[in-house]
């Protein structure tokens, strides 16, 4: 196994690991230390895995999230429910995943109770050119923080939601009551400790955090104005311009990422991704 740092901030590409064959405990746990430490982000190319096959290696981080009743469910993999699809394509009038996810700075699942940990997406389909998705560190941009301000961040907790106004939960797509009703907003900490690194991040996203338990809204706004500037700060990011059978896993707990919606009507694009179901997330304290 070859490692190739990919930025400073952000992601390593590891060389020599094919994820079809039953990935050994041993490989795993090389792979999630190399994750680790690369602030959560990994990039495995040139992996020719079935659906059983992608769903077995991610189970390794954990139990994998099914979306039932999520507002996506309909996106799901027909015969895998743990594998959600993101595509543009459209075939016989029928999606053939959801079209312009993730388009917009955010973690997964930030607000349930216990977010996601890992995903797992890998490239199916890829357009000729375009279709990126850039990765930020959280971490990085705790520590740019000064320590007054880490102080006054350190109690303090946002809420998180999929109905978020100013982001992107049901961005183009159609939502219903019920849909809502079963995702409720949820309250994590700013400051989050990775509960296996202990490293801290700022556990905020322009996608789905809402407002700051607490503040007046003005001041909610001002806070989250300048964490959302910092955590999307090109300095802590990774850009990823996928290959076909590229398979990227990042750690939800401590990255943020974006996809880049550059390439509709110029290619088709089919990713499969596969959802680890995190922990409660861990206060600085903890
Ligand atoms: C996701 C997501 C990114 C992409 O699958 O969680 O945000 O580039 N997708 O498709
Ligand atoms: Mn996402």
């Amino acid at each position: 196994m070859q490692t190739k740092r990919l930025c400073p901030a952000i992601g390593t590409e590891i060389v020599g690991v094919d994820l079809s064959n039953p990935v050994s405990d041993e490989t795993f746990e090389q792979v999630r230390k190399v994750w680790h430490e690369s602030n959560g982000l990994v990039v495995i190319r040139d992996q020719k895995l079935t659906e059983e096959q992608q769903i077995a290696f991610s189970r390794k981080f954990g139990k994998l999230h099914t979306l039932q009743g999520h507002t996506v469910t309909k996106y799901l993999h027909p015969d895998h429910p743990e594998i959600y699809r993101v595509s543009n394509k459209v075939v016989d009038g029928k999606p053939q995943g959801r079209k312009g996810a993730g388009t917009y700075w955010h973690s997964d699942q930030s607000y349930e109770a216990t977010p996601a940990h890992a995903s797992v997406l890998y490239a199916k389909e890829i357009p000729p050119v375009g279709g990126d998705t850039i990765f930020a560190s959280t971490q990085r941009a705790y520590e740019a923080l000064s320590d007054t301000f880490k102080a006054f961040l350190l109690p303090l907790k946002a809420v998180h939601s999929f109905a978020n106004a100013s982001g992107g939960g049901f961005r183009n797509e159609v939502v219903t009551k019920e849909q809502l009703d079963a995702a409720p907003p949820s309250v994590h900490p700013i400051i989050r400790k990775h509960a296996e690194t202990g490293k801290l991040g700022v556990f905020v996203n322009p996608g789905f955090t809402a407002y700051i338990d607490g503040l007046d809204p003005a001041e909610s706004r001002a806070v989250l104005g300048y964490l959302f500037e910092l955590v999307t700060k090109p300095d802590y990011q990774y850009r990823h311009r996928w290959s076909h059978n590229d398979m990227v896993i990042w750690d939800n707990r401590c990255t943020l990422h974006y996809a880049v919606m550059d390439y509709d009507g110029k290619g088709d694009r089919l990713m499969h991704r596969c959802t680890v179901i995190g922990e409660t997330p861990l206060p600085a304290t903890a």
